[in-house]
C-alpha cells in the first residue's frame, strides 16, 4: 500500500513512542476514515505518553499522607471561622452582611460570570445524551440546563445583570448539548450570553500493556481529560479572553449534576472577592459537614501549609473517623464542587507550566478492540486506564484559599446515579424538603408525614427564589395541603 507522507510522519511519531499499533489497521480503511484517524491522532499530545503510559499506567502513584495535616480552616454558617491555630491572631468570626454588599456589588458591575463543567459521560446515571438535557425538576420535569437558565434569569431580576454563562462540553456530547439549547430557544436567555467550549481528551490506556486502546479500526480510544480540563479548555478556546472583553473578574464554578448550585451568591462572591486573612481571591469553595466517617467524598484540609482536597479513597480510616473534642468529624469539610475562581488565576494556571495540574488515574472497563485481531472486546473486569485531571488541585497553588460551609439541603442536590442515593428520586425529594423549608419560614404550614418529610411535592423555580431570603418577596400560599403539588 502506497501512504501519504502525512501518515508516513505520523506512523514514525508513534513508533518512537512505542504506539506504532494505533495504525495497525489503517489500510483497511477508507481514505476519509484513513484521513479522520490520522487527524485524530496529530491531535493528541504523542510526545507525552511514553512518561504518562509509565508514570500512571503500568505504576501506579502512591498518595503518602502529608506530614503535617490539619483540617482546613472554615468559614461557618453563624459567623464563626472554625480551624485556627490556638496561637492564631486571626478574627475568629466573619461579617456576612458585609459579605453581601461586597458581593452585590461585584455581581452589579457584571463582573461575575456562570461556568458549568457539563463535559462528563455520566456513565452512572446511564443516560443517553448530555446530563444537561436530563429532566430533573421535581413537578415541572425541566432539564438541569433549564433549571440553571432560570436560575441566571432570577439574577437578572434581582441585580439587573445579565450574567453571563460559559458550559464546558466534551467531544462526545458538545453537538447534542448545542442543539438542546437551540431547540429551547436558550431558555429565554440571551444567545450572546451563553458560550459553549469543548474541554479536550486524553487518550485511554491497556491497563496490563500500557499501550494506547483502539475504540474501532478507525479511531483511538480517548476519554475527556476530566473536569479540571476546564483550565486548559477556558484558554485554549478563548473563553478567558473574551471574559476579559466582557470586564469578567470572577468565575462562579459548578457541576452540571447539582440544580441546588446557587450559582450567583453574593456572600460567597464577596468573601472570595475581598483578600484579607483568608482569601486571597484566587479560588474559594464551598463544604458542607460530612454525614459520618463513611461519606465517600473528598474533604478539605491543609497539607504543609497549603490548601487541598484529600480524597476518600485516599485517606487511612484512622484519620477519616478522627474527632474533635465536641464530636464533629476532625476532617469533615466534605466537597461539593461549588467554586469560584478569579479569571486571572485561571489564566495563571493555564499558561504558566509550574502551575499545570497533575492527572490522576481511574481504571474502568473500556471497550475497545484487540490490537492484534481486530476482534471487538466488551471487557467484563477493568481492562484499562482513564487519565484526568481535576479542578480542586489548583487549590494547592493559591496563596490562600477561602472555604465557606454551607447547608447541604440549601445547595446540594446531586443526581449521579440511577437509583438510591445521589439520584433523581433522592434530588427530587431535597427539592420539596428545601422549598418545605423556606416556606416554613415565612409561616406557611406545610403538611409533614409521620417522619417528618414533606406530604407534598413542592418545586421553587430558580428564577423565583434561589434561598429562603429570596422567597420572601414572591407570593406564596399560606397554608398546603396534604398531598398537594405546588409550583412556585
Ligand atoms: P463526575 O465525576 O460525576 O463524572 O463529574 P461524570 O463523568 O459526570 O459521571 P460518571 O462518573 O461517568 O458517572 C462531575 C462533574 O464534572 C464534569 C461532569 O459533567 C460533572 O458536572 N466533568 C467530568 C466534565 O465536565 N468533564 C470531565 O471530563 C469529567
Amino acid at each position: 500500500m502506497t501512504v501519504s507522507p502525512q501518515h508516513a510522519a505520523i506512523h514514525r511519531q508513534l513508533q518512537a513512542v512505542g504506539q506504532g499499533h494505533l495504525l495497525a489497521f489503517a489500510e483497511q480503511l477508507s481514505p476519509g476514515q484513513q484521513q479522520a484517524m490520522l487527524s485524530q491522532i496529530a491531535s493528541l499530545d504523542l510526545d507525552s505518553l511514553p512518561a504518562l503510559s509509565e508514570q500512571y499506567v503500568l505504576r501506579k502513584p502512591e498518595y503518602r499522607v502529608p506530614a503535617a495535616l490539619a483540617p482546613a480552616i472554615v468559614h461557618a454558617p453563624g459567623g464563626r471561622i472554625v480551624g485556627l491555630p490556638a496561637s492564631s491572631a486571626q478574627p475568629a468570626t466573619w461579617d456576612r452582611a458585609a459579605a453581601q454588599r461586597a458581593g452585590e456589588a461585584i455581581i452589579r458591575a457584571g463582573k461575575l460570570a456562570a461556568f458549568v463543567v457539563a463535559g462528563g459521560q455520566g456513565s452512572r446515571l446511564g443516560f443517553e445524551g448530555p446530563k444537561g438535557c436530563f429532566l430533573a425538576g421535581a413537578l415541572s420535569g425541566k432539564s438541569l440546563f433549564q433549571l440553571f437558565a432560570e436560575n441566571l434569569l432570577g439574577a437578572k431580576d434581582r441585580f439587573g445583570v445579565e450574567v453571563p454563562w460559559y458550559i464546558m462540553t466534551s467531544p462526545l456530547n458538545d453537538a447534542q448539548t448545542r442543539q438542546f439549547f437551540e431547540s429551547q430557544s436558550f431558555f429565554g436567555l440571551s444567545k450572546s450570553s451563553v458560550r459553549f467550549l469543548q474541554q479536550g481528551v486524553s487518550p485511554s490506556f491497556d491497563i496490563t500493556t500500557g499501550k494506547v486502546l483502539l475504540a474501532s479500526k478507525g479511531e483511538v480510544a480517548t476519554n475527556p481529560d476530566g473536569h479540571g480540563g476546564a483550565v486548559r479548555a477556558l484558554h485554549t478556546s478563548g473563553a478567558l479572553q473574551d471574559m476579559q472583553a466582557r470586564g469578567i473578574e470572577h468565575i462562579s464554578y459548578f457541576q452540571v449534576d447539582n440544580p441546588h448550585a446557587r450559582i450567583v451568591d453574593p456572600v460567597f462572591l464577596g468573601l472570595h472577592a475581598t483578600p484579607g486573612a483568608h482569601s486571597s481571591g484566587q479560588m474559594s469553595s464551598k463544604v458542607v459537614p460530612k454525614v459520618g466517617p463513611e461519606e465517600k467524598v473528598g474533604v478539605f484540609v491543609l497539607a504543609d501549609g497549603r490548601s487541598g482536597v484529600l480524597e476518600y479513597s485516599d485517606m487511612p480510616k484512622a484519620l477519616q473517623e478522627a474527632r474533635e473534642p465536641d464530636g464533629a468529624l476532625r476532617f469533615g469539610a466534605g466537597n461539593i464542587a461549588i467554586h469560584l475562581l478569579s479569571r486571572a488565576f485561571v489564566q495563571r494556571l493555564a499558561t504558566d507550566s509550574s502551575f499545570a495540574l497533575p492527572w490522576h488515574r481511574a481504571e474502568k472497563k473500556i471497550p475497545c478492540i484487540d490490537p492484534r485481531t481486530g476482534e471487538p472486546i466488551s471487557p467484563s473486569t477493568n481492562n484499562g486506564v482513564k487519565l484526568e485531571k481535576f479542578i480542586f488541585d489548583a487549590l494547592a497553588l493559591c496563596d490562600k484559599s477561602l472555604v465557606l460551609e454551607t447547608d447541604r439541603v440549601e445547595e446540594f442536590a446531586p443526581i449521579k446515579n440511577a437509583s438510591g442515593s445521589d439520584s433523581p428520586e433522592s434530588c427530587k425529594q431535597l427539592q420539596t424538603q428545601r422549598a418545605a423549608r423556606w416556606l416554613a419560614a415565612q409561616g406557611v404550614h406545610v403538611p409533614t408525614k409521620p417522619d417528618g418529610s414533606p406530604d407534598c411535592i413542592i418545586e421553587v423555580s430558580p428564577r423565583t427564589a434561589t434561598s429562603a431570603d429570596e422567597l420572601r418577596s414572591a407570593s406564596v400560599p399560606r397554608t398546603i395541603e396534604r398531598g398537594a403539588r405546588v409550583s412556585l
